[in-house]
């Protein structure tokens, strides 16, 4: 992949869904500002940003074999780098039997979960990400009638899996959110 713009219109391609689109830039914004506070190379960055708007490409497709349809074909027939199919490969270890390893693939699947949750706090709130806080969100993720079906316990998971607390991790990412 030379650019950005061949990545966005892979996920064009693959994905009409708005919802979901919208999913992948959020982690993909998510990924891209944590490679840059992590001070990674610009070569770096772009893997980070890559691995979070295709981590679902075949989600709307082959919503019974994601996301191995991608790993083993899609990505590769549009020459993904290696290290962004493993991420794809391990943001969903029950179905693939990858466990996320890498640091890519431990903020990868950090970041995935928990945009899909705050996301659909911030649809509730009047004022969207202004103004979120870590608590309001963790009082929602202790409330399992809401969005139920995040799973909970890897939103934990990823927080622990980028040793960071999960306060810490929501307020990084409103930041990044409410700026989109
Ligand atoms: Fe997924
Ligand atoms: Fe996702």
């Amino acid at each position: 992949m030379k650019d950005r713009s061949q990545a966005e219109n892979l996920l064009e391609t693959w994905i009409k869904n708005d919802a979901l689109q919208y999913h992948c830039r959020m982690v993909a914004a998510a990924m891209d500002a944590y490679a840059r506070e992590l001070g990674k190379s610009e070569d770096e960055i772009e893997k980070w940003w890559q691995a979070g708007l295709l981590h679902d490409l075949d989600w709307e497709a082959y919503p019974d074999e994601h996301p191995n349809k991608a790993v083993d074909e899609i990505l590769p027939e549009h020459q993904v780098d290696e290290e962004v199919i493993q991420a794809v490969k391990a943001h969903a270890p029950d179905r693939t039997n990858t466990e996320p390893t890498s640091e890519l693939d431990r903020y990868l699947f950090a970041c995935d979960e928990i945009s899909g949750f705050m996301n659909a706090v911030a649809l509730m709130r009047p004022n969207g990400f202004d103004d979120m806080k870590p608590k309001s969100v963790k009082k929602k993720l202790k409330d399992k009638q809401f969005a139920a079906n995040v799973p909970r316990d890897d939103i934990y998971k990823g927080a622990e899996l980028i040793e960071t607390s999960l306060d810490d991790h929501i307020m990084f990412l409103v930041d990044i959110f409410k700026r989109m």
